[in-house]
């Protein structure tokens, strides 16, 4: 049986990722494919002390925080009930919220990155996405949206924090170079113009 697609969708709080996201998987649907939409931090026990810390309510060093995205991310490949790797198998293409991409350019700011990198990419039950979209927004556009969102902010949703993981994310891109699949996406444009990109970046993995 054909695999289905594992494909992540990243960018700064605030650029735009969750109505991308929808938008994307109800066109996959349209098409007549099976698609599961999932994110990190998950629902799991591990995601709930991570989202704690990401409250600013408990907490953590950047490298606790580190191994507790990662066992998170473990959970969320190998779990048998709705696990990514499950899903896969089946031919079900699975659409991420954020993924070791993200590790890489939050904690890896305040944790040695190389490190944060190999415990992730070194691990053999995360699988490597088909796809990885950034959506890129400027700062000033993301921190608008977190505005008229979110009542309260994340210990990293504020400017100064986003422009450094901003920059982590091309660094960490340029690293990771042919390795990985990653398509940048002007996101500071309408919606639809946004979405159509996608699709298309889309279209062109399945013909390879
Ligand atoms: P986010 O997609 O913003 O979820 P929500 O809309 O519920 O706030 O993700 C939550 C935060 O988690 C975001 O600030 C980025 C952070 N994060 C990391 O720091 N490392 C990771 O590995 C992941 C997956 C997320």
């Amino acid at each position: 049986m054909e695999k289905g697609k594992f494909i992540v969708f990243e960018g700064l709080d605030g650029s735009g990722k969750g109505t991308q996201l929808r938008l994307f998987a109800e066109e996959l649907r349209r098409r007549g494919r099976r698609v599961y939409e999932t994110a990190e931090p998950t629902a799991s026990s591990t995601g709930g002390m991570i989202r704690d810390a990401l409250g600013g309510f408990v907490q953590r060093d950047a490298y606790e925080l580190s191994a507790l995205f990662l066992a998170d991310r473990i959970f969320h490949n190998v779990n048998p009930k709705n696990g990514i790797r499950k899903f896969i198998d089946e031919g079900i293409d699975v659409i991420c919220d954020r993924y070791y991409y993200s590790s890489f350019a939050y904690q890896g700011i305040d944790a040695d990155l190389g490190w944060v990198m190999q415990l992730n990419i070194g691990c053999r039950e995360i699988l490597r996405p088909d796809l990885c979209i950034f959506l890129d927004a400027d700062i000033d556009s993301c921190d608008e949206r977190i505005s008229s969102s979110r009542l309260d902010r994340e210990i990293y949703e504020n400017k100064q924090a986003q422009a450094r993981i901003r920059s982590r994310f091309f660094e960490v891109f340029d690293k990771l170079g042919d390795s990985e699949n990653i398509k940048i996406v002007n996101a500071a444009r309408d919606i639809p113009s946004v979405s159509a990109d996608i699709i298309k970046i889309y279209d062109s993995i399945k013909e390879k």
